[in-house]
């Protein structure tokens, strides 16, 4: 992954932080020797217009396939994998340290239904098929508060017509945020765009909701005070 990085730093660019904290040589060692076993970046990287997105994936030994953008430090992609074997999980993430987290649990927990994808989502989702995802979920995305940051929101009008288009039907999109200005912000995108694209649900998030405290991210917020807003589309 670091040597992908160095070389296609494209692919991997986006605006937040990419390491937080200077990597661990246990974690640099981890990333060397597994990292491509489990990941898409190469694929994606030399993809043909030939390629599928099952033989991408090399789905066709699961029930369904689910995409986790953003990631973090995967603990709620590591718990869905372990409580779904059936089911394909691809975590997208562009933070290095999150992917070398959710790698050593892969190989201590010899987890097999996790692909991962280092590079922004934005290439993944540019090449996967219509109709051939099952489930997204992007928890908390980064909310980039000031105004003028919104155009590095990950959730734009671009962003949602592709996600409808590769995601088999419909309300089986998932966003959560603590954030009230990028909720108002992605429900604006919907009321002002209803033409092209099908109208959100939404919610505010209980205990007893599915993506309700699944990530420390967001259970940081709960205890701040913060609603979990949920848009379904
Ligand atoms: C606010 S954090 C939330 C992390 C996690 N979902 C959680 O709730 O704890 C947003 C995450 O999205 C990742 N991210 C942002 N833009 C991305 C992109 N274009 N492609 C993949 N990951 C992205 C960031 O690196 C960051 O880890």
């Amino acid at each position: 992954m670091l040597d992908l990085r160095s070389k296609f730093p494209d692919y991997y660019q986006y605006h937040g932080r990419n390491i937080s904290k200077k990597l661990s040589l246990s974690n640099v060692r981890i990333l060397n020797d597994y990292y491509s076993k489990y990941s898409l970046d190469k694929k994606i990287l030399n993809i043909s217009s030939k390629t599928s997105t099952e033989q991408l994936l090399q789905s066709n030994l699961f029930k369904k396939v689910i995409i986790e953008v953003g990631f973090g430090d995967g603990e709620h992609l590591i718990e869905s994998a372990l409580s779904n074997p059936k089911v394909l999980f691809v975590g997208s993430e562009v933070y290095v340290n999150g992917v070398a987290k959710v790698l050593k649990q892969i190989l201590d927990k010899d987890i097999k239904n996790i692909r991962l994808c280092g590079m922004n989502f934005v290439y993944l989702l540019n090449i996967l098929n219509q109709n051939s995802i099952d489930e997204l979920k992007i928890i908390n995305p980064d909310p980039w508060h000031k105004k003028r940051h919104f155009k590095r929101r990950l959730v734009n009008l671009e962003n949602i017509i592709k996600i409808i288009g590769i995601v088999k039907n419909k309300y089986a999109s998932y966003i959560t945020t603590d954030s009230e200005s990028y909720f108002n912000y992605i429900n604006e995108i919907f009321s002002s765009n209803s033409k092209i694209i099908h109208e959100n649900k939404n919610k505010i998030l209980s205990k007893n909701d599915r993506l309700y405290g699944v990530s420390r991210y967001q259970r940081k917020a709960i205890k701040n005070g913060k609603k979990i807003y949920q848009l379904t589309f």
